[in-house]
């Protein structure tokens, strides 16, 4: 098993090395080191944290045409042919479709508590510090306007909704950033998503105060 995870954080690397979005290899690398960590307090099993999480953007269907299934595909077709067990192959493929945010009103879901803290590590990973980069790194990469005077954010209900948004990278915190929080699966999980909440909320008020030209 040791080897196989080996064989995929190299296969990973070198397909996500020079990906522009902010779902990156290092992401990756983060997303990971989080999950281990987590999965460790939580008792899962992390041959399958680590597989699920190194595998778990390795085609991101918001950075590119929409289609959902083609991240399992890729991850299932991958462990298949490093003979790796269906039991693993189905439950790696499973967390793989539930992991994305998909809207403020779109429940994702997790069974089993290895999906609960791959998708607790990779959501704590768009929050906090590392998540204030990673908004402007996507929004930059979208062409999207830093910030609009008037605008409001919207809470979408459908996750087509969702990806047809247009906003301001700002309106995305409230979109999704801070929202995050209430949607952590592990005790964990949620406890580190308080801090990375509370530093993204100073940034705002800071940034709007400089946005208006009062500090
Ligand atoms: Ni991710």
């Amino acid at each position: 098993m040791k080897e196989i995870i080996l064989k995929t954080r190299d296969f990973v690397k070198k397909k996500l090395e020079n990906e522009g979005s902010g779902h990156d290899w290092l992401h990756t690398w983060r997303v990971e080191q989080l999950a281990l960590s987590l999965g460790q307090e939580e008792k899962a099993n992390l041959d399958i944290v680590s597989l699920a999480a190194l595998l778990h953007d390795v085609w991101d269907w918001k950075a590119y045409d929409g289609d959902e299934t083609i991240g399992p595909r890729m991850a299932r077709e991958w462990l298949f042919s490093q003979g790796m067990d269906e039991e693993i192959i189905n439950h790696v493929a499973e967390i793989i479709t539930h992991i994305s945010y998909k809207g403020a009103g779109v429940p994702t879901k997790m069974r089993t508590i290895e999906g609960q803290v791959v998708q607790d590590a990779d959501r704590l990973d768009a929050i906090g510090a590392i998540g204030i980069a990673r908004v402007f790194t996507y929004g930059g990469y979208k062409k999207r306007p830093m910030h609009l005077s008037g605008t409001k954010p919207r809470l979408h209900t459908t996750k087509e909704e969702y990806f047809s948004g247009n906003g301001s990278t700002i309106d995305h915190f409230y979109e999704k950033l801070l929202l995050l929080k209430e949607r952590m699966n592990t005790a964990t999980g949620k406890k580190m998503a308080e801090g990375r909440h509370h530093f993204m909320e100073k940034y705002l008020e800071q940034f709007f105060a400089e946005w208006e030209g009062k500090r």
